[in-house]
């Protein structure tokens, strides 16, 4: 049931824009409210008239107009949702929302919201597979909007087939429910995530480093963050942007992670994806090393650095009811993560193969490994494995009590 919830609805234009009509109409039938955006191309596929007649309710459509903007600004309209739902999403609207580009009340709403974002993209099949939909898809996923289809099936230009199609109106109601169901699991609840690489400092300008992208670290702290927990994400140097409705450490160095993590609890759960360094340079140069051919290279001496996981499961006075490590393995990955989820005094391992270019890769094969055995997941998005762990995670801390609040 949706009774009570509050749904933005920007239509955009696509010819799936009628089946929009339906969709508010099952939304409504659960109780929801629902109030809807146009966008000039949605008008050219649904009218205003048959919008408000539905929902009724009326319709926003324009950014610039006096009586909107004084019963109702576009950052209060961005605001009040409990949800915004972007269905039809185009590719131009997509692209807008990766950009950030605000130039009418749809795209101005979706800058100015605060509130988890799903869409429903529907377009041509090869629009749908050009590289730059794909790149801003990903882009918008890792910032947390939540993707629903789009479908295979018959396009609108006759003949054509293909992946574009929007997903019909009641698989779209049943995500939006799955999301309302799955919101406020984790209410109360607080989570410290690590993610990305860490950088270990030869001289001011050389470091140590590793292939970690963060996609997976910073895709269980958005998704962690989505079912209602209060989320820290200490993330080394990573290319992505901080996900929705998390607060984000910076850190560099294995040492600084692990005092932003001491810094952040009391949690409830922590999940240490970080390939952090095992191994930091002993004594960085204070100055930049300089190139001698007469003393040959320089020869860096290598101590080994705290284990973040070790000394968080460990920590008797603060240790998270649930502590979740990776592990990244080449051969024999479960046996490994067995073994480590025991030595490292963990509950979970989830062990994944990185032979096989996970790093920086959209996809992920796991294996869940905790005391009662091992699930193994099958091939996966990065965001759908965040989506599913954090479920799991919600559903391991049914009944335990609360840490103190700090
Ligand atoms: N980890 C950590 N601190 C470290 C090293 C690793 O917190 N100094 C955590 C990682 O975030 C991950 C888990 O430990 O959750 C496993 O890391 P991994 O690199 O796979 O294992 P290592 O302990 O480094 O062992 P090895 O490299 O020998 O497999």
């Amino acid at each position: 049931m949706l009774e009570g919830k509050k749904l933005l609805l920007v239509i955009s234009g696509g010819i799936a824009a009628y089946k929009c009509l339906e969709l508010i109409r099952r939304l409504r039938e659960r109780g929801a409210d629902v109030r809807c955006v146009l966008t000039g191309a949605g008008e050219r596929f649904v009218t205003p008239l048959s919008v408000a007649t539905v929902t009724g309710q009326r319709v926003f459509r324009d950014l610039f107009s006096p009586t909107d903007e004084n019963e109702i600004g576009h950052i209060e309209l961005a605001r009040e949702a409990d949800l915004v739902l972007v269905a039809p999403a185009t590719a131009n609207i997509l692209a807008k929302m990766t950009a950030g580009i605000a130039d009418d009340l749809a795209t101005a709403v979706l800058l100015a919201t605060d509130k988890p974002v799903m869409a429903a993209p529907a377009m041509n099949g090869r629009m749908w597979e050009h590289p730059a939909t794909r790149a801003n898809v990903a882009r918008l996923a890792e910032r947390g909007v939540q993707f629903v289809g789009p479908e295979e099936g018959e396009m609108a230009e006759a003949g054509e087939w293909g992946p574009g199609r929007m997903t019909e109106p009641a698989d779209i109601l049943t995500a939006v429910e799955t999301f309302f169901a799955g919101a406020g699991r984790l209410q109360g609840r607080r989570a410290i995530v690590t993610s990305g690489p860490t950088y270990e400092a030869i001289d001011p300008v050389r470091y140590i480093a590793n292939r970690s992208s963060g996609k997976q670290g910073h895709a269980i702290a958005g998704a962690l963050a989505r079912l209602g927990a209060e989320t820290t994400l200490v993330s080394g140097p990573t290319r992505l942007p901080d996900p929705l409705g998390v607060r984000v450490i910076n850190v560099e160095a294995a040492r600084d992670m692990l005092a932003a993590c001491k810094g952040a609890l009391p949690a409830d759960v922590a999940v240490l994806v970080a390939a952090v360094a095992d191994w930091r340079v002993a004594e960085p140069a204070k100055r930049k090393i300089k190139k001698d051919s007469t003393k040959g290279a320089p020869v860096l001496k290598l101590v080994e650095n705290p284990d973040i996981l070790a000394k968080l499961s460990a920590d008797n006075a603060g240790r998270p009811a649930l502590v979740v490590g990776f592990a990244a393995e080449t051969g024999s990955v479960v046996e490994k993560a067995k073994r480590k989820r025991l030595t490292k005094g963990c509950d979970w391992i989830v062990a994944n193969d990185v032979a096989s270019g996970t790093f920086g890769a959209e996809s992920n094969t796991v294996h869940l490994v905790t005391a009662e055995g091992v699930e193994d997941w099958p091939p996966m998005a990065k965001s759908t494995v965040a989506q599913r762990l954090a479920d799991r995670i919600a559903d391991a801390l049914e009944g335990v009590p609360a840490r103190p609040t700090p």
